[in-house]
């Protein structure tokens, strides 16, 4: 690897530890330029920490994985946390900032297929698609009709979070002839006029047809959508999530569909992954998706290449490309 300077620089005595199984073509990218410990396959891990452990530099990791407190203060020659994902909840930031340690994320290269599954849920829940499909395969179309879907155009699409992956989930929402409206910490003055801000969710929920989850997770959303947002969304209403589980409280989410408070529900994710409750699996009203909002062929890769350019710009060039804020 070239520094700024255009030497080269051997990263392959660097030790690395990742947490958990990321894509095996990383881990072998990885594994070719550093010295690459795995976590998940240890079978002694305090004998680790207190062996080659006390050489690692970094950590690799993934919002799904994460990083806890104690395993960041458990390396003592830790620099850089780098992890796979635009959300970073479970990477404990203020731990490594107490340290003095950099954290990196993956943003701006997932922001597209994040908004199109939002668009897909959306359109799945609405027009029933999911149902349809088991409607066909299970031989059911020549014995009996199929329930009427909804019309998505012209109805109020609604996001809580209006950022990277917020915009461009209301570009899409708009181009199939639905209004937006938002919520965010603060009104956006770089978005057009016509997406009016509303400082409050259960007031945005209460005019609502769609109400699109796309703020980030962690402490300060946590269970921002509960009873009262869902009461507000009301009967004909539809909650999507593509954000993280913790935003809802799930069990009133249950509780709400099986009352027939809201209309039904897409969901990328939940607050117990991978368990999903069982009563969500038995509905007809809710779409249920493995967390696969970004899991595209082509965004897993931009991840993965950002991933590496912020292990090579941290350990080769002293600078991370996309530290978090
Ligand atoms: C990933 C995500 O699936 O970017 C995020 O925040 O939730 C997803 O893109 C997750 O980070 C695991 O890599």
């Amino acid at each position: 690897m070239a520094d700024m300077t255009g030497t080269t620089q051997d990263t392959r005595n660097i030790d690395l530890l990742m947490v958990g199984p990321l894509a095996p073509a990383l881990i072998d990218e990885i594994g070719g330029r550093y010295r690459l410990h795995r976590w998940w396959e240890l079978d002694d891990r305090q004998a680790f920490l207190e062996g080659p452990g006390r050489a690692v530099r970094g950590i690799v990791t993934s919002g799904r994985f994460g990083a806890t407190k104690t395993l960041i203060d458990s390396l003592p020659r830790l620099e850089a946390v780098v992890s796979q994902g635009v959300g970073y909840d479970t990477v404990d930031v203020a731990a490594a900032r107490a340290r003095n340690v950099v954290v990196t994320n993956t943003p701006g290269v997932l922001d597209d297929c994040v908004a199109d599954a939002a668009l897909a849920l959306i359109l799945a829940v609405s027009r029933r698609i999911c149902e349809a499909d088991r409607y066909v395969r299970e031989g059911r179309w020549p014995e009996e009709g199929f329930r009427l879907g909804r019309k998505i155009g012209g109805k109020r699409c609604r996001i809580v979070g209006l950022g990277n992956i917020g915009r461009q989930i209301a570009a899409r929402a708009e181009a199939f002839g639905m209004s937006i409206a938002y919520y965010n910490r603060s009104p956006r003055s770089d978005v057009p006029a016509r997406y009016r801000y509303c400082a409050d969710v259960v007031t945005l929920a209460g005019e609502s047809d769609y109400l699109v989850l796309a703020v980030p997770g962690g402490p300060q959303t946590r269970h921002l959508v509960g009873a009262a947002v869902l009461r507000a969304l009301g009967p004909e209403g539809v909650l999507v999530n593509v954000a993280r589980g913790s935003v809802v409280d799930e069990a009133a989410l249950v509780q709400a569909l099986q009352g027939g408070v809201i209309a039904g529900a897409g969901l990328d994710v939940f607050e117990h992954e991978p368990q999903v409750p069982q009563a969500l699996k038995e509905m007809t009203q809710t779409v249920l998706l493995p967390h696969i909002a970004s899991a595209t062929v082509e965004t897993r890769q931009a991840m993965s290449d950002l991933v590496l350019s912020n292990l090579d710009g941290w350990f080769a060039h002293g600078k991370a490309v996309t530290p978090v804020p």
